[in-house]
């Protein structure tokens, strides 16, 4: 009889199949699957490669590894992503929220207490109206509502999540459910933003913006992810102009809008926002890698209602 495999042995055999692969993450991915295969923290597998692998969990990982061989990303795999500190099922309805976006989530958290910290807000007034579009898995409307709790603020707020997806939809409520907030947020199907809202105070969005002619030069693990979450239209910003067009009317005078955007899309912005928003505020904040990736446009400072 052979004696069950160890762990470890299971693990350089995943590490030397994602190898010759050609994945470049072969030891991490190899840890996330086979930790994944048992049931445990990625940290256990590190931790004790001695341990038999219950035949179970070895089928398991075949199975696993031969997806990523495939090119699957792991968080399709595992079924879940961390995202700003939380955890979010993610599967092929919607794209994997990438850690860039934290910056989003980051800057809105901070324009929401900026805007509600300090002196108390009288009572009855109206709720600070937050909306998230394209909100995909629901990772920015989430991570949002659930620091806003986390500072006591998410009782003075409004939050809309929108996506053009149904299925996506569907996924974000799941992990709205899943994190607690299901009566936080408001979901809405709609082709940005739905009609007969009022106004926002903030607008949040990553909406696609790869250069359509890019896609195919895209790592095969996004071939995996819905083609509607990641192509902006021939020079990235397609669906970006069209929202810069609806801004006036979404957003409460003083209000502001934060846009995710790609590498080298920032000029462009600027140009399209010079034509279609003229005199509005731009500034533009870098992600880890300094590229500027969140845009804050704002309302003109002279129309005096800031
Ligand atoms: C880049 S993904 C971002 C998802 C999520 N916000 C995140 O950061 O992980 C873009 C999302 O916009 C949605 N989308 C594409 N076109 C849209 C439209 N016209 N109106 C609303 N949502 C749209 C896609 O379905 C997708 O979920």
């Amino acid at each position: 009889m052979q004696p069950e495999a160890t762990v470890g042995a299971a693990l350089d055999d995943a590490v030397a199949r994602l190898r010759a692969s050609g994945s470049a993450t072969a030891r991490l991915d190899a840890e996330l699957l086979v930790a994944h295969a048992i049931g445990v923290e990625r940290t256990a597998v590190v931790a004790h490669p001695e341990v038999p692998l219950p035949p179970p969990a070895a089928r398991r990982l075949v199975g696993f590894v031969g997806r990523r061989v495939r090119g699957e990303p792991v968080a399709y795999i595992r079924g879940v992503k961390e995202f700003h500190g939380l955890a979010f099922a993610v599967d092929a309805r919607a794209l994997i929220p990438r850690p860039e976006t934290e910056l989003l989530v980051d800057l809105g958290v901070a324009r929401v207490a900026g805007a509600l910290t300090g002196s108390p807000r009288p009572a009855g007034s109206a709720r600070y109206r937050i909306v998230d579009v394209g909100t995909g898995c629901g990772a920015v409307a989430v991570a949002l509502a659930a620091a806003l709790r986390r500072r006591g603020f998410l009782a003075d707020t409004d939050l809309l999540a929108t996506d053009i997806s149904a299925d996506a939809l569907a996924l974000a409520v799941e992990n709205a459910v899943g994190h607690g907030l299901a009566e936080a947020i408001r979901f809405a199907r709609a082709d940005l933003l739905p009609p007969d809202e009022p106004p926002f105070d903030l607008l949040l969005a990553n909406l696609p913006y790869v250069p359509s002619g890019d896609l195919p030069r895209l790592p095969v693990a996004a071939s995996f992810e819905p083609a509607l979450a990641l192509d902006g239209g021939p020079d990235g910003l397609a669906l970006v102009r069209r929202l810069l067009a609806l801004l006036p009317a979404a957003l409460r005078p003083g209000g502001g809008a934060l846009l995710e955007i790609g590498a080298g899309e920032a000029e462009p912005l600027r140009a399209a926002l010079y034509e279609t928003l003229p005199g509005w505020g731009l500034a533009l904040y870098d992600d880890l890698a300094g590229i500027p990736r969140v845009a804050e446009l704002t309302w003109p400072a002279t129309d005096g209602s800031r």
